[in-house]
Parts: structure tokens; C-alpha cells; sequence
């Protein structure tokens, strides 16, 4: 509609601008020749029949000159303007009813009215990530809840199975009896490391991790971890070797908690997805100039070429059918690189299928000077 009615304005306009000046000069000059005091030109031009051709043909060329300028502007601005203006309107049109797709051509030129469209694409591309993302994120999110449902469900279901066993009197000695409250304890345990690590990754999802960060002595720091979960391995049968190769006096500035965090969720993994009888975890601490490199080694199932660029992306989690009686979420080693990239430290793997899987962790020494 605004489309003709701009074609059909720029007409009209152009053709006033040709048509009112060429009446108007016309009307006057008839008239001025009409008058007394003119009329021996007439006359003149009336004897002249040569010079009153000429003057009819000079007014018709002025007249076709004038046209022709008229109809080359019109084109000229209605190609420059109407066009754009018109991909602009069908471009708002498709926002407003939701088609972030539909892409207006820019035109050629470098004026104003291409920077308009230059600046109506840029916002179109923002505002289909964004949309891109919020969807994602929502997907992500109910995902999400239905995996906190159903890693919740099996705690819960095996306490009130443990609990009805008590109640019912089935665990009739006091072996058995300790063995079900150890389990229900065990499980209440595991919901409550769920929830801890759901609340967690709530927070870091909004940028809203508390981090406290002190400078800490990394060898001091491994000798103290190792200690503590040297003594879990114990209970799961698996072997922990621990190599230090750095300076004593080494240091990293660090959130000791959040640094526990990537940890613990990294040997717990290695716990998880461990398959061979005799278990082995080695971490060793290595020195590269600038850089404190730490490997966590597991001589577990290992993970598929295909799947190891993704196991930090969150939700991300391997052969599901395979992985689904481990539970999990699929974010721990999502929480992993955030934590470290939040320390301005970096993370990736390698891993082969069947022999184990490294994660390493690089973190940059404190030095003095900084
Ligand atoms: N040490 C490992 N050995 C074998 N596979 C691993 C190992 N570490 C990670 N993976 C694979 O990477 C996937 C992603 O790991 P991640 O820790 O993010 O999730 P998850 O362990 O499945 O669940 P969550 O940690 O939330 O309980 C896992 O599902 C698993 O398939
Ligand atoms: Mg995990």
C-alpha cells in the first residue's frame, strides 16, 4: 500500500515540478504577446513562418528535456528510496510477526539509506541470537529439571525402599539394620551433593559465584587434598598416585573452595566411569615456566574421540544409554571449566576409549612482581 503511494507522490511531484512551470511559462508569455504593446512581435513572427517553427520547436525540446529529467529523477529516486523503504516495512513487518529470517537486501550505494538497512540487518541478527539463546537456555533448563527429577527420584526411591525394609522388620539383626541405616544415610548424602551442585550451578549460570580468592601454596594444598581423598579411594579399591614436580614454594592465586570443587568433580568421575578391577588415579603436578600444570590421570572406560571435544559443554554426557544407571547430570565438568576459566586458568582432556582418561588443568604461577 505505502509502497504505491510513495511511487504514486513521487509522480505527481515530479510531475508538477515539469508540468506547473511549462503552463505557467506558457500562460505568460501568450499573454505578454498578446498585449498592445507586443503585438508588432506577433505580427513579425506571423510574416516569419521560419523563426515561429523554430520557437515551437525550441518549446517542445524544452518540454521533452524537461520530461525526460523528470522521469530519470523519479526512477533514480524511487529505486534509491521506495525500494529500501519498501524491504524495510516487510522486514518490520516479519519481526513483528516473529520471522527472524527473512533478510533485506542493503543496497549498493554508501548513503544514509544504506546505513539504514546496514543498521535494520545488524539489529535483526542481534535480536535472532538472542531469541536463539533464550530458547536454547530454556530448553537447557527444563532439561534441566527433568534430570534433577529423575537423579533425585533414585535416592529417594532406594531411602524409602531401605526405610519400609526397617520398618517392616526385615532387617531383623543388627548387622542388617546398621547396613540399611548406612545406605539411607549414604543416599541422603548423595541428594544433598545434588542439590549443593544444582544451587551452584544456579549461581554460575547468573555470573553470581562468590569467589574468594587468596594466594595459595599449591604443593601444601595438593599434599592436604590428596591426603583426604586418598582415604575414599581406599573404600572404592582404587590405587592413588601422587607426583609433584614443582617448586615447593610454588604459588597460584586461588579460591581454595571452588578449587576443591573442580577437583572433587573430576576424581569423582574418575570414580563413576571407572571399569577396570584394579583402579588406578595418578595426579601429578607439573612445572612449565610460567604455568602450573595439573594432570589428573584415571585408567578407566575412557571416552570416544567423537565425544571428548564435548564433555565440558554443560549437559553434555556420553553414550546415555550406557551412562544412565551411573546418574549425573552431565555438569560437572561443565562447573569444571567455568570455575577454572573464572581463575583465568584453562581445561581440556584426552582420553582413549577403554585405557583412561587426563584432565588437565593449567593455572598461571603468582609471581611477586604482579
Ligand atoms: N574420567 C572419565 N572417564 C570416562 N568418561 C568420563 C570421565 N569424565 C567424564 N566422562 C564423560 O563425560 C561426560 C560429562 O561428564 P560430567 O562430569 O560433565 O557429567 P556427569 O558425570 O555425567 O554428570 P554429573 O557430573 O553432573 O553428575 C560423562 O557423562 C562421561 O560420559
Ligand atoms: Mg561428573
Amino acid at each position: 500500500m505505502y509502497f504505491m503511494k510513495l511511487k504514486n507522490k513521487l509522480i505527481a511531484v515530479f510531475s508538477g515540478i515539469v508540468l506547473g512551470p511549462t503552463i505557467l511559462f506558457s500562460v505568460c508569455l501568450i499573454t505578454l504577446l498578446k498585449s498592445r504593446e507586443h503585438a508588432h512581435v506577433m505580427d513579425a513572427l506571423a510574416g516569419e513562418p521560419d523563426l515561429r517553427d523554430l520557437c515551437i520547436k525550441l518549446a517542445c525540446l524544452i518540454i521533452v528535456i524537461l520530461v525526460l529529467t523528470g522521469i530519470t529523477m523519479v526512477s533514480f529516486i524511487y529505486k534509491e528510496i521506495a525500494v529500501p523503504v519498501h524491504q524495510l516495512s516487510e522486514g518490520t513487518r516479519n519481526i513483528a510477526e516473529g520471522n527472524l529470517d527473512f533478510e533485506i537486501e542493503i543496497p549498493g550505494s554508501d548513503d544514509h539509506m544504506a546505513e539504514l538497512c546496514r543498521s535494520f540487518e545488524y539489529m535483526r541478527q542481534k535480536l535472532k541470537e538472542t531469541t536463539e539463546r533464550n530458547i536454547e537456555n530454556e530448553n537447557e533448563n527444563r532439561l534441566l529439571i527433568s534430570n534433577i527429577t529423575h537423579d533425585l527420584k533414585t535416592p529417594v526411591t532406594s531411602i524409602k525402599g531401605y526405610a519400609e525394609g526397617l520398618l517392616d522388620g526385615v532387617a531383623d539383626t543388627p548387622e542388617k539394620q546398621e547396613k540399611y541405616l548406612r545406605t539411607i544415610y549414604n543416599k541422603a548424602n548423595d541428594m544433598d551433593r545434588l542439590i549443593n551442585e544444582l544451587t551452584f550451578y544456579a549461581g554460575i549460570d547468573t555470573n553470581r559465584v562468590p569467589y574468594n580468592f587468596t594466594r595459595i601454596n599449591i604443593s601444601e594444598y595438593f599434599d592436604d587434598c590428596v591426603d583426604e581423598i586418598g582415604m575414599d579411594m581406599e573404600s572404592y579399591g582404587i590405587e592413588l598416585s601422587y607426583m609433584n614436580y614443582l617448586d615447593r614454594d610454588t604459588q597460584i592465586i586461588a579460591d581454595p573452595e571452588q578449587l576443591k570443587r573442580v577437583i572433587n568433580n573430576i576424581i569423582g568421575n574418575s570414580i563413576k566411569y571407572m571399569n577396570k578391577e584394579k583402579g588406578f588415579i595418578y595426579i601429578r603436578l607439573k612445572d612449565e615456566e610460567s604455568d602450573v600444570l595439573i594432570e589428573i590421570e584415571d585408567n578407566g572406560r575412557g571416552i570416544d574421540v567423537k565425544d571428548v571435544p564435548y564433555i565440558f559443554d554443560r549437559f553434555y554426557r556420553t553414550d546415555r544409554s550406557r551412562n544412565s544407571s551411573k546418574g549425573g547430570s552431565g555438569i560437572g565438568l561443565s562447573i569444571v571449566k567455568k570455575i577454572v576459566e573464572d581463575h583465568g586458568g584453562r581445561v581440556w582432556a584426552q582420553s582413549h576409549p577403554d585405557t583412561g582418561t587426563t584432565i588437565f588443568i593449567e593455572f598461571r604461577k603468582y609471581k611477586e612482581k604482579e
